[in-house]
């Protein structure tokens, strides 16, 4: 653990309060992360064709406005039987979460193969033309029905690869050990301290 006052400070480029608590609990000891919204009220918009190149469209125009050390993400859902749908557009497959899973199910309702993939892209952007990208994966299949109480988005229908509950049953303790992002993060992790 690093004194507070000796910690790099790095601003994260997402609004998301779920993503941002998983964010500092694995590199929070580390370096100092301040969220972009708490500074300026700004939506930076996804145009993108990949989670990398979202993800760094973010990460530098975060470093452009504020001159400082930025971290963003994307990350999706993508689904084997759907062609990887909704992939980049996860975030936009519905209205709310509960409509989104719908539209999932109902996509997959004749089908046998529910195989999936959380893949999570980070970027940090240290300087003009300079970044580093931290990729995370985690397999598994999408229930029938949603479960559970915890989490966000997918979690209620995702069940990981060697569990039989969904990460919303399973909870944070687990899913912060087998996501996507604790993956990616855990690369990013091992950036900085070889960086310190
Ligand atoms: P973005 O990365 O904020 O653009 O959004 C990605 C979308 O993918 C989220 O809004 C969720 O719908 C979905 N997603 C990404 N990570 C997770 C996760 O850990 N659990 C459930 N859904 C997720």
């Amino acid at each position: 653990m690093r004194e507070e006052a000796l910690r790099p400070r790095i601003i994260l480029a997402t609004r998301n309060q779920h993503k941002a608590v998983e964010i500092k609990k694995i590199i929070g000891d580390l370096v100092t992360v301040q969220q972009l919204n708490d500074l300026l009220n700004i939506d930076i918009p996804e145009c993108g064709r990949t989670l990398l190149e979202n993800s760094l469209a973010k990460a530098e125009f975060v470093y452009r406005l504020r001159g400082e050390p930025a971290l963003a993400d994307d990350s999706g859902l993508f689904v084997e039987a759907l062609d990887g749908e909704p992939g980049i557009f996860s975030a936009r497959y519905g209205k709310d979460d509960e409509g989104r899973i719908a539209r999932l199910l109902k996509n997959l309702a004749d089908k046998k193969n529910r195989n999936a993939a959380f893949r999570a892209v980070f970027v940090y952007c240290f300087g003009h033309g300079k970044y580093k990208a931290f990729e995370g994966e985690c397999v598994g299949q999408i229930s029938n029905v949603p479960k559970g109480e915890h989490g966000f988005g997918y979690d209620p229908v995702f069940i990981p690869k060697g569990y039989k509950k969904t990460f919303a049953e399973l909870g944070p303790a687990t899913k912060n050990r087998i996501s996507h992002r604790a993956r990616a993060l855990r690369k990013f992790r091992k950036y900085l301290e070889q960086q310190m």
